[in-house]
Order: structure tokens, then C-alpha cells, then sequence
């Protein structure tokens, strides 16, 4: 390793001014940024061009080194964009490949954008308006997701299916219902976002290094040209702090586990074993050896995000901890937990946005299953506390019942009138409305239940709630 280190480069045109030796081939890979970071060459841009005309408003650059510089930065993002831009490692990172190809491109003038700044408020603020970007972006993503969904189950506002608690069968269920019970995930999972997104939207540029900087700048100037909400109060926390990057990946996380959970019942229902829903043949793949399988692969691979996405907020959590202020060069590894997170969550709902659509609910095998299990024996036990039983005597009685029904290897509704009699004298005709399933979910009816109905009622609030 030692040997490898021996090796000189140039020292960086940047800041070599008190450098006696170039710096080692290794270091300079081991320290450099660019390869990450130079996605963040828009925003970069977008930044320096505001400076610079903050910097001309206060009388710090003339107009005309102003306009100077502004047309140099374009003529830079126009280059990147074509894909004529060399990035050079040995420039480090985003912004100095960007100054020095600007200071080539207009001279001597390009050596002044710097001034009053430094790469710490500048990092700070590229990403956040990165993120702010690619927030935006996210948010849109979930609103399509979420109206899926309500189109989902409007579609399904009395399909029946089996409820669960410990995968058990528990009691029917409307197949709208159980889709709105992810929509309601998910819409907490956006307004995350957009709290984010409302503490994200503060300037840390004029913090420079750290303690600020000796030029009359005018931080109201740069932030309403960069859309900031607000300006950072403090220098020193400005350049250091990364809550927002930490704050978002823990929102990526909490929606990834809604996501795996969901792509869980995917991959459960679309089992032969459950035969559910039916996932269309372009969300799945097959085996190389088992001719016959139709794998549910884009659900699994949801399910499997969760694994990265959680891991990059540990990263970022342990990245921060411990960390003296002000800036640190750790902060530069905050770049390759967020950057994932945010692609893999972008390509997750994409995935979720266009399969749902797609999903067709099996009907006939939902009602079957939900038949299965006793699933209106609740319902029983309901129907004889109206006939003034307490409940735990019903709950009693109808256990028995369940058992004889088990017995008799028949439904709760398959038992006779008489046959139900044995149990409680208080069962009469009327009983069997109440074993359907039918009856059992029109039954629940009121604010946040399963009954067609409610559904309906929920579906029309949810999508009013998303125009908030
Ligand atoms: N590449 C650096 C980062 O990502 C930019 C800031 C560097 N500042 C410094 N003083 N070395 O954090």
C-alpha cells in the first residue's frame, strides 16, 4: 500500500498555493468526489449564477464581470449536457472541475466567482436544491401511486375477501377497503415528504467556510433567486448539518417498509396457494429450468429495497454521529446512501405506479377463502348481544358452535336452524343475514369500517385529501 502511495500528482491549481509537494496518486483518488458528485452540475450552476449576481448587486463584481461570468457558466451546462465536459479527478469534485473549466473558458475573471464563498455553504446549498428537485419528483411519483390505488379499489368497494390478523382468517373484508389501507400509508408517507421538503427549503449559502465571510453580501438576494423559503441562522451549523439529507432518508425508509409490506401480499396472493390476484405477465419473469413458473420478481425485488434504502439511513445516521462541528470531510460521504435512496425510491414507485393498474383481483377466490375459517362468527356473537346477551356469553356460545360447526366439517351459515337453536334459544330465521358475508361487511358501517358504503365515502375524502 505504501508503494502505491509514492506516486506524485500535480497539486490542484484550486488551493496548491501552500503545497510543497503534489499530492499522492492515492490520495487524490481516495479523496475525490467527482465520480458522485457531479450529478450535482446543475444545481452547482444554478447556485453560482445566483451568487454572482448577488455579488454584483452589492458591488463586489461589476455588471459586466457579472455577465461575464453568468454566460461562462451556461456555455458549461450546455457543455456537460452534450456530454463534451471532461471531468478530471484530479480536480476533486463537482464544483472545482466546473471553476476551473470556467476560469479557462473567460480567463481571469472566472477567478472571482469564488469570492465570498467557500465549497462548504456551497455543497450545502447544491444539495438541497438537488434534493429539493428530486423531492418534487418523489412527490408526484406517490401521487400517482396513490391514485391508482383509489382507482383500485373504487373498482372493488364490495369485492369481498378474507381480513387477517396473524395471517389468519379473521373477517371479510372489502378488497377496497384493504387497497385504501395502503393508500392511507402511503399519503402519510407524502406528507412526510413535504415536512421534509418545508425544513429542507432553508439557504445555507454566505455561511462560506464557516464563520461567514468579510464582503457586504445580501443573503435575501441569493435565496429568493434560489426559491429558499428562509436562511440558515448560523454559520457554523449551515455548513455542517446534513438533518435534512438524514431527515429524508429516514422518510424513504418508512415508505420502503409500507412498500415491502405490500409487495408481501403481492407475492402472497399472486401464490398459487392464495390465487388472489393475477400480476400481468410483464411484471413477473420465468424460471430457466422450471418451465412452468411465472415468478412475481418486480414485487420481491420491492420487498427487497428495503434492505438498501434502511441501510443507507444507518449509513447516514453514523456518518453524522460524532462529527465536531463545523464542516468535516466525512460530510462528503453523505452523497452515496441519499443518491440511492432517492433512485431506488424512484424506481419503486415507478414499479408500483405501473403495475397496480394491472393487478386484477380474482373475485370468485377471494369469496371462497373468505367462506373458509368462520370469519362471520363475530358477527354471530354480535347478532345475540342485540338479542340481549353480555358479549362474553355470546362469545361463549358462538366457540361452541364453531366447534360443532368444525365437527361437522360445515360453515357457520351451513348449520341448520335447529342445529344453531341447541346453542342459544335466542336464534331465530333472521340469523342468516347476519352469516353472510355480504351482511357481515355492509354490517360495518361507519366512519373508517369496511362497508361498501364507507369505502366509497373513503375513497372520495382520500383523493380530496391528496389535493392538500
Ligand atoms: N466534495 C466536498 C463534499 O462533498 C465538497 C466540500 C469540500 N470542502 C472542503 N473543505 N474540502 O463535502
Amino acid at each position: 500500500m505504501i508503494s502505491k502511495m509514492t506516486k506524485k500528482s500535480h497539486s490542484n491549481s484550486l488551493w496548491g498555493g501552500r503545497f510543497s509537494e503534489p499530492v499522492d496518486d492515492f490520495v487524490q483518488r481516495f479523496t475525490a468526489s467527482v465520480s458522485f458528485d457531479k450529478r450535482l452540475y446543475h444545481h452547482d450552476i444554478e447556485g453560482s449564477i445566483a451568487h454572482a449576481h448577488m455579488l454584483a448587486e452589492v458591488g463586489v463584481l461589476t455588471p459586466e464581470e457579472k455577465n461575464t461570468i453568468c454566460s461562462g457558466l451556461q456555455a458549461i451546462r450546455e457543455e456537460i449536457e452534450a456530454g463534451k465536459f471532461d471531468w478530471h479527478v484530479s480536480l476533486e469534485d463537482v464544483h472545482m472541475n466546473i471553476e476551473s473549466r470556467l476560469i479557462s473558458l473567460i480567463g481571469e475573471v472566472g477567478k472571482k466567482l469564488h469570492t465570498a464563498r467557500s465549497r462548504n455553504d456551497q455543497i450545502a446549498t447544491d444539495i438541497r436544491l438537488y434534493l429539493r428537485d428530486e423531492l418534487d419528483t418523489l412527490l408526484q411519483l406517490k401521487t400517482d401511486v396513490l391514485n391508482a390505488l383509489a382507482d383500485l379499489a373504487e373498482k372493488h368497494t364490495d369485492t369481498i375477501m378474507p381480513g387477517y390478523t396473524h395471517l389468519q382468517a379473521a373477517q371479510p373484508v372489502t378488497f377496497g377497503h384493504h387497497m385504501m389501507a395502503w393508500f392511507e400509508m402511503l399519503l402519510r408517507d407524502r406528507n412526510r415528504l413535504l415536512d421534509c421538503r418545508a425544513r429542507l427549503n432553508v439557504m445555507p449559502l454566505g455561511s462560506a467556510a464557516l464563520a461567514g465571510t468579510t464582503f457586504p453580501i445580501d443573503r435575501k438576494i441569493t435565496a429568493r433567486l434560489l426559491s429558499f423559503d428562509g436562511i440558515s441562522e448560523n454559520s457554523l451549523d449551515a455548513v455542517s448539518d446534513r438533518d435534512f439529507a438524514i431527515e429524508f432518508c429516514a422518510v424513504a425508509s418508512i415508505t420502503i417498509s409500507h412498500m415491502s409490506r405490500w409487495a408481501e401480499e403481492l407475492v402472497l396472493w399472486s401464490s398459487t396457494q392464495f390465487g388472489f390476484i393475477d400480476l400481468p405477465d410483464r411484471f413477473c419473469t420465468g424460471s430457466s429450468i422450471m418451465p412452468q413458473k411465472k415468478n412475481p420478481d418486480v414485487p420481491e425485488l420491492i420487498r427487497g429495497k428495503a434492505g438498501r434504502i434502511t441501510g443507507n439511513l444507518v449509513s447516514m445516521l453514523t456518518l453524522m454521529k460524532s462529527q465536531p462541528l463545523a464542516y468535516n470531510k466525512d460530510n462528503q460521504e453523505d452523497k452515496e446512501p441519499l443518491f440511492d435512496s432517492i433512485d431506488t425510491m424512484k424506481d419503486v414507485l415507478c414499479a408500483m405506479a405501473s403495475m397496480l393498474p394491472h393487478v386484477t383481483p380474482n373475485k370468485d377466490k377471494m369469496y371462497a377463502a373468505a367462506q373458509q375459517g368462520f370469519g362471520t362468527a363475530t358477527d354471530l356473537a354480535d347478532y345475540l348481544v342485540r338479542k340481549g346477551l353480555p358479549f362474553r356469553d355470546a362469545h361463549s356460545i358462538v366457540g361452541q358452535a364453531v366447534a360443532c360447526a368444525i365437527h361437522e366439517n360445515k360453515a357457520l351459515d351451513q348449520l341448520t336452524l335447529a342445529e344453531l337453536q341447541k346453542f342459544s334459544a335466542k336464534i331465530h330465521q333472521d340469523v342468516f343475514d347476519v352469516l353472510s358475508l355480504e351482511g357481515s361487511v355492509s354490517a360495518r358501517n361507519h366512519f373508517g369500517a369496511t362497508a361498501p358504503e364507507q369505502v366509497q365515502l373513503a375513497i372520495t375524502r382520500g383523493r380530496e385529501r391528496l389535493q392538500k
